[in-house]
């Protein structure tokens, strides 16, 4: 697996305030109160730990140890135990965990972090090994509307643009567009400034490449 892009940035991730509200979305999902649910890309746990209260089981896969170890951290004090919730180290596009799933979930565009057709193709496969008959499998996507090049032109903007700012444990975080000062914060800003070609002018922003995958899966 590569470096960990995040290992700086999971410390911040949970205080981002533009942080989608998503999650009475996934619990309104839930086919049942004892489903067993797999979360794909987990990060710090933002929907894990609240969707464990709403359904019987929750298990979550990503690939950044800083953003696990905030997860993880986050159950253990939650007192969670390990057969409600639980979170492990795992490439999405490549896994095996001998179980199958009522529910597979990818909140926050996680699908579209992925560059290679290989690595959809991947998911695709990983997601038909693991969801049970009937299961449901959702993954959220940002479909860009003005197409590819009009977002490119808002994107990358001449001149710095504060996102926003907030003050966690007496220290002011400010959230820059286009600068890495020490006290930007931006988690997603990992992949927009390394990845924005790969992952704006991806098929995963298009529907029929994404209906394609789907129906090969
Ligand atoms: C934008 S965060 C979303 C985290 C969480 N789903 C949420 O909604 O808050 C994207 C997460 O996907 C993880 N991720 C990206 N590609 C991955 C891969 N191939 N395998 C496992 N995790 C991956 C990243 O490490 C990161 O924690």
């Amino acid at each position: 697996m590569q470096d960990d892009i995040r290992a700086e940035a999971a410390q911040y991730y949970d205080a981002n305030p533009t942080i989608p509200d998503d999650l009475a979305f996934y619990t309104a999902r839930l086919p049942s109160a004892d489903a067993a649910v797999l979360e794909l890309g987990c990060g710090t746990g933002r929907v894990l730990l609240p969707l464990a209260a709403a359904c019987g089981s929750i298990y979550g896969l990503d690939r950044s140890p800083a953003m696990l170890a905030r997860c993880v951290q986050k159950l253990q004090a939650a007192g969670m135990p390990p057969a409600k919730a639980r979170a492990e180290r795992g490439d999405i596009t490549h896994f095996v965990l001998g179980r199958q799933f009522d529910v597979i979930i990818a909140p926050y565009r996680v699908f579209q972090l992925l560059e290679t057709d290989l690595q959809v193709e991947g998911l695709f496969r990983c997601v038909r090994a693991h969801l049970a008959p009937g299961g449901t499998c959702i993954l959220n996507v940002f479909h860009p509307r003005g197409g590819f090049e009009r977002v490119r032109q808002e994107w990358e903007r001449a001149t710095e643009v504060c996102l926003w700012e907030t003050t966690v444990d007496g220290v002011r975080l400010r959230c820059d567009e286009l600068t890495l000062s020490r006290f930007m914060v931006y988690c997603a800003s990992h992949e927009r400034r390394h990845h924005i070609w790969p992952v704006y002018g991806s098929p995963t922003c298009s529907p029929a490449p994404r209906s394609s995958w789907i129906s090969r899966a």
